[in-house]
């Protein structure tokens, strides 16, 4: 059962083709790792699945539903159920650790703020980001500013997670940090797209690997495969150095 299609998307910027007829579609409770060089449009895409970009031309369906053809009001709702790990964190410069998670459920759901409080509390626990829950995003590590990005975007307890770039920049054990909470994430069934220039990131945490390059996308099968052939990982790992 497919969770998400992409079919025929085409996007220009002016009169640049980034993505030219790209294909691919990720099954329920997968998790595709999506590599490729920098600018070859990888945030694009991503983008494009909550409907912050609109293609030129193609679908892309979540769960059935076209979002190339919804309102925003319509990508509101979409957006509740698909979450947007960005790739710089995104977090509100002005708010508290605690105000960045609570957030989505103060503005989307009725939750009591007693309700509020123990979701975020569990979450804060979860992503071992207790005691910070009083500090502003500047007075944070770049790994504890990605898991506060991380812990905002699954408070809503979506069904899809896209992931850009989660470990860029984090030291070994903060990459470990990400990696063993993305897997953990999957383990609750939820389906996920990670953008990443970290192999072995993708290799540990995704189900299936796919190429972005010249404005398509090319299926480079199971990572359950691609470990058997460390001629084929050798390739990948010298083709996304290529930028
Ligand atoms: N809003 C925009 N207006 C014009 N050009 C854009 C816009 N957004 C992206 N681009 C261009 O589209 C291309 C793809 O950008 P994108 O951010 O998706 O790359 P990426 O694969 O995510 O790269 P990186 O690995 O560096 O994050 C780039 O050439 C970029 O300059
Ligand atoms: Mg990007």
């Amino acid at each position: 059962m497919e969770m998400i299609e992409v079919s025929h998307f085409r996007k220009m910027f002016g009169k640049k083709v980034i993505h030219d007829d790209v294909n691919f579609d990720v099954k329920k409770g997968e998790c595709l790792g999506l590599l490729g060089g920098s600018g070859a449009g990888k945030s694009v895409i991503l983008r494009s699945l909550i409907g912050l970009e609109r293609p030129d031309s193609g679908k892309i369906q979540i769960d059935g539903t076209d979002v190339t053809q919804l309102d925003e009001s319509d990508l509101i709702e979409i957006r509740k159920r698909v979450a947007y790990v960005f790739q710089n964190g995104a977090l509100f410069d002005s708010m508290t650790v605690y105000d960045n998670i609570a957030y989505p459920l103060c503005e989307h759901t009725n939750l009591s703020k007693h309700e509020i409080r123990d979701r975020v509390l569990s979450t804060l626990q979860m992503f071992n980001l207790q005691g910070a829950e009083s500090l502003l995003p500047a007075e944070l590590s770049g790994g504890m500013q990605k898991r506060v990005g991380l812990a905002r975007a699954i408070i809503m307890k979506p069904d899809v997670i896209l992931y850009d770039e989660p470990t860029a920049g984090l030291d070994p054990a903060n990459t470990v940090k990400i990696q063993n909470l993305i897997v953990q994430l999957k383990s609750t069934g939820v389906t996920s797209i990670l953008v990443t220039h970290d192999l072995d990131t993708a290799i540990r945490v995704c189900d299936r690997l796919a190429f972005l390059e010249d404005g398509h996308v090319e299926n480079l099968g199971a990572v359950a495969d691609l470990k058997k052939d460390p001629v084929q990982i050798l390739q990948l790992f010298v083709r996304g150095q290529g930028d």
